[in-house]
């Protein structure tokens, strides 16, 4: 299995608000698109690491990327306007374009473990494309636009769904295409490969693998990392 890891680390960090993307800060001294590199890194089964960044930030991430140790990230690419065109802009790299799976993670996750990334991997060799997902621990609601409830979901059937994701290249490929012929968007990959009728399996996610969206959620990814210590 040759398996390529794609770093989405493109964003801006908008609803996080600070002067640079968040994925460039600082995280209890350790920047936190390093931190999240590290979960790809660290896995075996990984064998090459292709990044996409904002315009300008090529060339930092390298340096990092020496100086902390990521030697399997061997191409960074520029991404685009949303999420999706960035791991477009990834797919489209020579590296990519060998591997038989690949492996999106996003920049904002930096606890997935490689026991994560390997569960995701096994699934995904066997099924075509897995995804983590949790359980969720409140009651979820869909709500109409004046605030009425329309539905309560069944809890049991439902899961919160995290990045690692894995996927047969092929099919990553062609859900990326078949969503920019059709002008489609979605907040993670795996949404695009169910566009295009592929089966997605859901394996046990991680309750730590947070995405840090907000300063609150920094807060929080700081607490953890300090009681770890
Ligand atoms: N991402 C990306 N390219 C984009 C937008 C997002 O590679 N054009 C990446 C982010 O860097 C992040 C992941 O996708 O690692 C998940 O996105 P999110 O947490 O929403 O980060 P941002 O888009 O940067 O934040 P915001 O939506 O608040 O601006
Ligand atoms: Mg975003």
């Amino acid at each position: 299995m040759s398996v390529v890891g794609i770093l989405a680390a493109a964003g801006r960090g908008e609803r996080f608000g600070a002067h640079i993307p968040k994925q460039f800060l600082p995280l209890r001294g350790i920047p936190l698109v390093i931190r999240a590199a590290r979960c790809l890194q660290e896995a075996e089964a990984v064998a090459q690491i292709v990044a996409a960044v904002p315009p300008g930030y090529q060339e930092l991430l390298q340096r990092w990327a020496e100086e902390y140790g990521v030697q399997k990230l061997s191409r960074i690419v520029v991404g685009g306007e949303h999420r999706q065109d960035s791991v477009r802009a990834a797919l489209e790299t020579p590296e990519v374009q060998r591997a038989e799976l690949v492996l999106v993670h996003d920049a904002a996750r930096p606890f997935a473990t490689a026991a994560l990334v390997e569960r995701v991997l096994q699934a995904a060799q066997r099924h075509g494309a897995a995804v983590p997902g949790i359980p969720p621990a409140e009651t979820i609601k869909k709500v109409a636009p004046t605030g009425e409830v329309v539905q309560t979901l069944a809890r049991e059937w439902l899961r919160r769904i995290q990045t690692p994701q894995a996927f047969r290249r092929e099919w990553l490929v062609a859900a990326h295409a078949h969503a920019r012929r059709l002008g489609l968007s979605a907040t993670d990959d795996a949404a695009l490969v169910e566009l295009l009728g592929f089966p997605v399996v859901v394996v046990e996610g991680e309750p730590r693998n947070l995405k840090l969206t907000t300063p609150e959620d920094w807060r929080v990814a700081e607490a953890l990392l300090q009681a770890e210590q």
